[in-house]
């Protein structure tokens, strides 16, 4: 596959299919991914695999939390505010998400269900975390953010979907009740992988972009 096809086909897919992804695929992207570039090639990540059972109790144990309505606290903070543009562009594809889903805005059952399917990675059957040692900084960050879209990508050309999840990573005790990440790194996000499940509602949601001429700014006289 191309990689403009690639890149216009991916999107993030919010309902997956049970059906494994042969190990050979897996890998085929993974270990094609440490291609990535990084400052200095440092290659700061460390990539943790989780699928079949391991899967399946982080996902049992994150949806458990939420549930229980447990504070989140992940390794790398979320910021609590955002510039205004950037708030209505984040309450907008969460609106137009339960808008092409059929939720309506007061429907608080239909909602917190879909935010469990969330922390339960929409069933995907791979989730792929990313983590980094404690004193890395912005740099090592920025690098695992070029890693995961590598991953992405390359599952997009194998036929496997994607969905970058910080759902996934809200409850890192969880998360590290099952992978081997030592106490000093730190769990910077997921990725879940699988094959789509077309029929799912969130997948109808494709999200948008601004204007090219917003964005870009040319200075090449
Ligand atoms: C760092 C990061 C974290 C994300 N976390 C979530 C998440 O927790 N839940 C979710 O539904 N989507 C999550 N997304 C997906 C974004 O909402 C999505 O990328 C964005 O709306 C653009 O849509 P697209 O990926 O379909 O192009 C995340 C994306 C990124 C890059």
């Amino acid at each position: 596959m191309d990689v403009f096809d690639a890149v216009g086909m991916r999107k993030s897919t919010r309902g997956f299919k049970p059906d494994q992804i042969p190990v050979s695929v897996l890998k085929d992207i993974l270990e094609t991914a440490l291609w990535t570039p990084s400052w200095g090639n440092t290659q700061p990540w460390e990539i943790y695999v989780a699928g079949g059972k391991t899967a399946d109790q982080i996902r049992t144990g994150l949806a458990a939390k939420l549930l229980g309505d447990e504070p989140k606290c992940p390794d790398l903070k979320m910021p609590e505010t955002w510039p205004e543009e950037h708030t209505r562009r984040y309450m907008n594809v969460a609106k137009d998400l339960f808008g092409a889903m059929g939720v309506a805005r007061d429907d608080a059952d239909q909602r917190q269900a879909h935010y469990v399917n969330m922390f339960q990675g929409f069933g995907a059957p791979v989730f792929i975390y990313v983590g980094i040692h404690q004193d890395l900084g912005h740099y090592s960050i920025m690098d695992c953010g070029a890693l995961l879209q590598t991953i992405c990508l390359l599952a997009q050309s194998r036929g496997v979907s994607s969905c970058i999840l910080a759902a996934l990573c809200r409850y890192p005790e969880v998360v590290r009740a099952f992978l081997p990440i030592p106490e000093d790194h730190r769990i910077v996000m997921a990725v879940a992988l699988g094959y789509e499940a077309a029929e799912a509602p969130a997948n109808r949601f494709r999200s948008s972009r601004e204007p090219a001429d917003k964005g870009i700014r040319w200075s090449i006289d």
